[in-house]
């Protein structure tokens, strides 16, 4: 077992990014960091422990990052492939949480719709975390400012720029962004905002941390001087369809070397993978030595294992 105490949760379930304050955000970053350093520390901590991971869509990361950790945990994983058949289709989403709760000790879904993991959660008496949703990624937003603190050392103050879509993982980044004080700036074509709720809930939580949020609809303003700028793809999973029509508005928003140039000298390109080359990013931004994409990758191993640590020692 491990010689590093692990906090007791205050939340059961991780379903945003939002649920934990930034004193919560510290702790996770922390037992992260030493679960990377020492592995083998935690190597049974979740003996005998079972988790259900329920995808809806596909995944490379995701499922792998869970998959490998709750075994580097002592535990097992099990997948529920739901790629092919909408969750709730063949029972109720209660009735699924209701059963899954006899036999697991907790269910990471990636699902369509944020109600679906609300349901999921209001049901189910094992904790809940969000693998990506129309709405959130939080364990995403958690691997990536690890990533940037290992990096920079402090995120208070740091200043970094997510262009592109107002998605899923903007608004967990700016969740997260909130509670470990840093200076986001985030640049979108009109109507691709993220939403205004989260908008106002990150504002708010940043103020105990002297966070900052800003919008922008120029990328070249956003990026200026920023230590860290970030992308996504322009038409998530379940947006198949408007594709084309994306790819003609957020041509401008395309992470490229001038738009690189405008940033800090040594800043970092980041993107959660799976990236579009040539569309949202450049191969020149994915393979320059300031790319940290896969150690993005790398981390959502580490942070998940943290995460399952806090929720279920
Ligand atoms: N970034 C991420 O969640 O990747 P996958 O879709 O491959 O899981
Ligand atoms: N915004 C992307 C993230 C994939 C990890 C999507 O939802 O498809």
């Amino acid at each position: 077992m491990t010689t590093m105490s692990i906090p007791v949760a205050l939340s059961t379930d991780l379903l945003t990014g939002t649920e934990w304050n930034a004193a919560r955000v510290q702790e996770l970053l922390q037992l992260s960091a030493d679960v990377k350093a020492r592995p083998d520390h935690y190597a049974s901590a979740l003996a005998g422990r079972f988790l259900a991971l329920i995808l809806e869509k596909p995944s490379l990361r995701t499922r792998v990052t869970f998959e490998v950790g709750m075994r580097g945990l002592g535990g097992t994983a099990i997948f529920l492939d739901h790629t092919v058949s909408r969750l709730g289709e063949r029972e109720s989403i209660p009735d699924v949480a209701r059963n899954l709760s006899r036999w697991v000790q907790a269910i990471v879904a990636r699902v369509f719709a944020q109600r679906e993991l609300d349901q999921l959660a209001e049901f189910a008496s094992v904790p809940v975390i969000n693998a990506l949703s129309d709405r959130f990624h939080p364990c995403q937003a958690y691997a990536d400012f690890f990533t940037l603190r290992e990096r920079y050392g402090t995120l208070r103050g740091l200043k970094l720029a997510y262009v592109g879509d107002g998605n899923n993982v903007c608004h967990s980044l700016m969740a997260v962004a909130a509670r470990v004080g840093a200076e986001m700036r985030i640049a979108t074509p009109a109507g691709y905002e993220p939403d205004a709720s989260v908008v106002a809930e990150a504002r708010q939580a940043g103020r105990e941390t002297r966070a900052t949020l800003e919008m922008f609809a120029s990328p070249e303003e956003a990026v200026a001087g920023v230590r860290a700028v970030y992308t996504d793809v322009w038409a998530s999973m379940g947006q198949e369809d408007e594709a084309a029509t994306r790819a003609k508005i957020f041509a401008s928003y395309q992470v490229n070397d001038a738009l690189m140039k405008r940033a800090a000298p040594d800043a970092l390109f980041m993107h959660c993978l799976p990236a579009h080359r040539g569309a949202e990013v450049t191969d020149s931004v994915m393979d320059s030595p300031r790319s940290i994409v896969f150690d993005q990758a790398e981390n959502r191993l580490h942070v998940q294992k943290a995460i399952l640590l806090m929720l279920l020692s």
